[in-house]
């Protein structure tokens, strides 16, 4: 049995693979239609989401699956104080595979040691959101037709911000990125990306200020929200919030192929009027979410491929 809680339990091979077949998926879903009859998904969602819960249960449902779950912890028994372990063996009994949200970092991982079932973790705190990697990997190989030799600029909330961390730790792995780390003072990445990820995998990459300065230089943006929920004091998000704005007059400064990258929900971080721009791709994010995670869910639950005839993990 397999669980994703971090980008890194995938391999390089397996990566490409998953996102292979969410591009087949997304040529034909009606061939997949019913590849997952009489299995269920559970959302065990501790913390607010809407693109990543719904697209798991749309994924599921158009797989030909059933899905169960909550979507706050107030709704579960959370709320009297069952831990995670005891909710992940609770689980196990009445689902086939799970998809866990939870403000505290290392929870599905937690859940994973408890579980009968495969966990996925979809964003644990400030650490890791995997599936939203997968969907950003397939999202720039669509618009750049590659994963390697990019210079790639993340802007915004890079201590708190997720997808960053786990979008960077798998891009590592490809030869010759380049990372523009765009962020105030108070918002740089966290150490350990620096010291246990970038480091080590000599990859290169600048801590700078401007996103100005910085946009001539790189072939992929990918903008954050500044996550006003990590905050431990409002005045401090008040003063952060709205130190990156990207808006059309900004994007003359980039490459007319550089495609701009957000995880959503946006704030005000991405002006309105960039979405008619062609290089705008978190809507195109959006729609590879729901083919990701039917991808994710045939290759944990082990069901063949009716194109290829093969599964996606030994
Ligand atoms: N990108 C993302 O995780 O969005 P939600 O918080 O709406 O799930």
């Amino acid at each position: 049995m397999r669980h994703l809680i971090t980008p890194m339990d995938l391999s390089v091979e397996e990566t490409m693979n998953i996102l292979d077949l969410a591009e087949r998926i997304s040529i034909g879903p009606q061939l997949y239609k019913h590849v997952a009859d009489g299995r269920q998904l559970a959302t065990l969602f501790y913390e607010p989401s809407t693109r990543t819960r719904l697209s798991f249960e749309s994924a599921m449902l158009s797989l030909g699956g059933q899905t169960l779950g909550f979507s706050s912890a107030a709704q579960s028994s959370a709320s009297k104080g069952e831990t995670v372990a005891d909710t992940a063996r609770v689980v196990s009994c009445y689902a086939d595979i799970i998809a866990m949200r939870h403000p505290k970092e290392g929870a599905p991982l937690q859940a994973s040691i408890y579980s009968r079932i495969p966990i996925i973790n979809a964003g644990d705190g400030g650490h890791a959101h995997p599936t939203q990697t997968l969907i950003d990997m397939m999202t720039i190989r669509q618009r750049k037709g590659k994963l390697n030799n990019l210079t790639i600029g993340f802007c915004g909330d890079l201590k708190f911000g997720r997808t960053v961390h786990s979008l960077v730790s798998s891009l590592t792995r490809f030869s010759d990125n380049k990372f523009y780390f765009i962020s105030p003072e108070e918002l740089r990445i966290p150490d350990y990306l620096r010291d246990d990820v970038l480091n080590p995998s000599n990859s290169t990459y600048e801590e700078v200020s401007s996103l100005e300065d910085t946009l001539p230089k790189l072939d992929v943006l990918y903008m954050t929200r500044v996550q006003k929920e990590r905050f431990f004091n409002e005045e401090e998000y008040l003063r952060l919030k709205d130190v990156y704005i990207l808006d059309e007059e900004k994007l003359k400064l980039a490459d007319k192929d550089m495609p701009v990258l957000h995880p959503l929900p946006r704030v005000d971080e991405i002006s309105l009027d960039v979405d008619d721009d062609p290089r705008a791709a978190y809507f195109d994010q959006v729609q590879n979410g729901k083919y990701i995670r039917m991808a994710l869910i045939m290759a944990l639950l082990g069901i063949t491929d009716p194109v290829t005839g093969r599964t996606v993990l030994d």
